[in-house]
């Protein structure tokens, strides 16, 4: 059975492991591979714990099968305000592992934050997601999201990346 709760700091590497496992199944052929060779498990996790002591009002939502993170959403304001003024949150990363991907974890995350985001009385959410990331805007395209007509962009490993963006009334 699949369990949703806030991220605590013993979380960090598990939550890491599925964002880096992520990065290099999804963006593989995408992002350059030496960007996705050096992404390090550790780092992130440091990342992941310190930002949980520093900014503890972003809504991390983890889903625990047994106690063992499998996925996770984050996020709060919208932070593309320079394109989307408009629009008040943003789901700034949505992640489950890739061994556990169209389970319905990802849908269970991103209604879970869409209610923390109502309880803020936002009325508006944005997701962005790289334009060659077909199976994620997939994702938010079943959930409901709206694609959007500005872009922006990217740069990984040298590599300039078009973003899309997807609207959510909430
Ligand atoms: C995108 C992601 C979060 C989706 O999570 P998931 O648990 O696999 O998705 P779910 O099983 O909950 O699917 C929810 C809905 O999306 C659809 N969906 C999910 N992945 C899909 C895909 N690859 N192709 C088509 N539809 C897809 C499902 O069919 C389902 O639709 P339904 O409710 O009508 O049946 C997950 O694939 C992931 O972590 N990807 C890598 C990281 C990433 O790209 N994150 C987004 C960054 S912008």
């Amino acid at each position: 059975m699949i369990n949703l709760r806030k991220m605590k700091p013993s979380d960090a590497t598990g939550v890491a492991t599925i964002q880096v496992d992520c990065w290099k199944k999804a963006y593989a052929g995408i992002i350059p591979d030496k960007y996705l060779l050096a992404l390090d498990v550790n780092a992130k996790a440091k990342t992941w714990e310190s930002g949980l002591s520093l900014n503890p009002d972003v809504i991390r939502i983890v889903a625990l099968e047994k106690n063992v993170p499998l996925g996770f959403v984050a996020g709060l304001e919208n932070r593309s305000s320079a394109f989307y003024p408009e629009i008040a949150s943003e789901a700034w990363s949505i992640y489950v592992h890739p061994d556990h991907w169209k389970k319905g974890i990802g849908k269970m995350l991103l209604l879970a934050f869409i209610e923390e985001m109502k309880k803020l009385k936002h009325k508006t959410m944005i997701v962005w997601a790289l334009e060659e990331n077909l199976p994620a805007r997939a994702f938010y395209e079943a959930m409901g999201g709206v694609l959007q007509n500005q872009n922006q962009t990217q740069t990984f490993g040298g590599k300039s990346l078009t973003e899309v963006a997807y609207l959510f009334h909430l």
